[in-house]
């Protein structure tokens, strides 16, 4: 039966069992991250507008189609964050991160918001986890930030993937580029559209999802070709690195990002079992973002992997099983009966809880009978029924479920009952 209110249309949400799957990518990513020295920034979902059309760009869709823009009672044009790059390079120039050591190393996860046409996979409300290195610019550090998205696939499971680079280049290697780019450009009926999105940013047309423009777009000329040297030498520096790795890669020369920032090094993880929507992360190198956002002319390097598609990836590949992450996490289910049994039980709950297992009780006016389904059905390991006979002996069954095998226990050594159990 579905209530009176549903969720805008298009958002993502996670309630369990689904939500212990998704805590544990974040969890994965989180100790990936910390071990090389990534350290957590908590930004805010809205930021003033100009951050992101600055930021993420004019000719991208993100900012002319799929913002969330609202002016607040103080008439200031606010948008819904998008993506988190350009937050994180507004927090470090606001708070002087790049004071200290560099690169400085961030990571973030959370909402991020844009309004898609929704589909499997691309939602309105969805959820990222990123990282940021700001303020070197090193291949090796490159082969960093891509060689954590990896290991974090890899372990979670993820086997269909398949990682793309190429290079954008510098300034000098996007000119030479552009100047033939538009020529070839010139001798193609383009809509006005097209053409003004074009003029802002050519590379775009790389981006265009139209049969007859991507047929055309088959003889343009690819950015990879008008590399400079500095360019080139990086770009092999980082594909030297990812070998020596053992990371497999495929070079797409015709991979265009869809935010304007990128330069250099760009990537992106496509899953083959994903349909349309089959990018599970991406990112890459942005070196005029943060002068551009008024700081110093410092390069970075980062990613945003999509946690919703990872899920859903996992469950392409048959990774998710819900039964077993639903069961085996409640590690003792108690079950009063009668009033002194329900107070004994709320410090037996409280003690075993400090000591680090996972345990819950009945509550409410429960039957026996409705008291043990509910500890099946929660799938709890060990159940242990509590009643006037067990607090007067001050010994109770402890039952295990897997096979229905019960130790008695005296009530004041559960914690040790349970460790030898478990
Ligand atoms: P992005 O490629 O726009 O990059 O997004 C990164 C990932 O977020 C995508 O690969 C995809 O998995 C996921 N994603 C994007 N849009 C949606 C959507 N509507 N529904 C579901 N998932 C989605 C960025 O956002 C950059 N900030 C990444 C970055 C960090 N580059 C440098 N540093």
């Amino acid at each position: 039966m579905s209530g009176k209110y549903q969720a805008p249309k298009g958002v993502s949400e996670y309630f369990p069992p689904n939500s212990n799957i998704f805590e544990s990518i974040i969890r994965k990513l989180e100790n990936i991250s910390l071990a090389a020295n990534y350290h957590l920034i908590e930004l805010p979902v809205f930021e003033d507008t100009e951050l992101f059309t600055r930021g993420v760009g004019e000719s991208t869709d993100v900012v002319t189609k799929e913002m969330y823009t609202f002016e607040d009672r103080g008439g200031r044009s606010l948008t819904l964050r998008p993506e988190g790059t350009a937050g994180v390079i507004r927090a470090i120039i606001e708070h002087g991160l790049d004071r200290g050591q560099l690169p400085v190393k961030l990571y973030y996860h959370g909402p991020f918001f844009r309004a898609e046409r929704p589909q499997a996979g691309r939602y309105r409300q969805f959820y990222q986890f990123g990282i940021e290195a700001v303020g070197v610019d090193d291949p090796l550090l490159d082969c960093e930030v891509i060689a954590i998205a990896n290991s974090a696939f890899h372990g979670l499971g993820l086997r269909d993937y398949e990682l793309q680079i190429t290079s954008l280049g510098d300034d000098s290697s996007r000119a030479a580029h552009r100047e033939e780019l538009l020529k070839f450009l010139a001798k193609i009926n383009l809509d006005e559209e097209t053409k003004s999105r074009v003029a802002k940013n050519p590379l775009r047309i790389f981006d265009d999802k139209r049969e007859e423009i991507r047929a055309i777009m088959q003889d343009a000329p690819l950015l990879a070709d008008f590399l400079s040297s500095e360019s080139a030498a990086k770009f092999t520096q980082l594909q030297s690195a990812l070998t020596s790795l053992g990371i497999s890669y495929v070079i797409n020369p015709r991979m265009v990002r869809g935010l304007d920032y990128y330069t250099g090094t760009a990537f992106e993880f496509v899953h083959h079992r994903l349909g349309a929507q089959s990018g599970i992360g991406g990112g890459g190198r942005y070196d005029g973002l943060m002068r551009s956002l008024g700081g110093q002319d410092l390069s970075g390097i980062g990613f945003g992997l999509g946690l919703d598609r990872i899920i859903l990836a996992l469950q392409s590949e048959g990774l998710v099983d819900l039964k077993n992450t639903q069961s085996g996490y409640l590690d003792l289910f108690i079950v009063p009966i009668g009033e002194s049994a329900r107070l004994r039980a709320v410090t037996i709950v409280d003690e075993i809880r400090r000591a680090g297992f996972v345990a819950d009780m009945g509550y409410g006016d429960r039957s026996l009978k409705g008291a043990m389904k509910a500890a099946d059905k929660l799938a709890a390991r060990n159940v242990l029924v509590l009643g006037d006979s067990e607090l007067n002996s001050n010994k109770a069954a402890l039952k295990r479920m897997s096979d229905g095998h019960e130790v008695s226990v005296t009530l004041d050594s559960l914690v040790a009952a349970l460790k030898s159990a478990l």
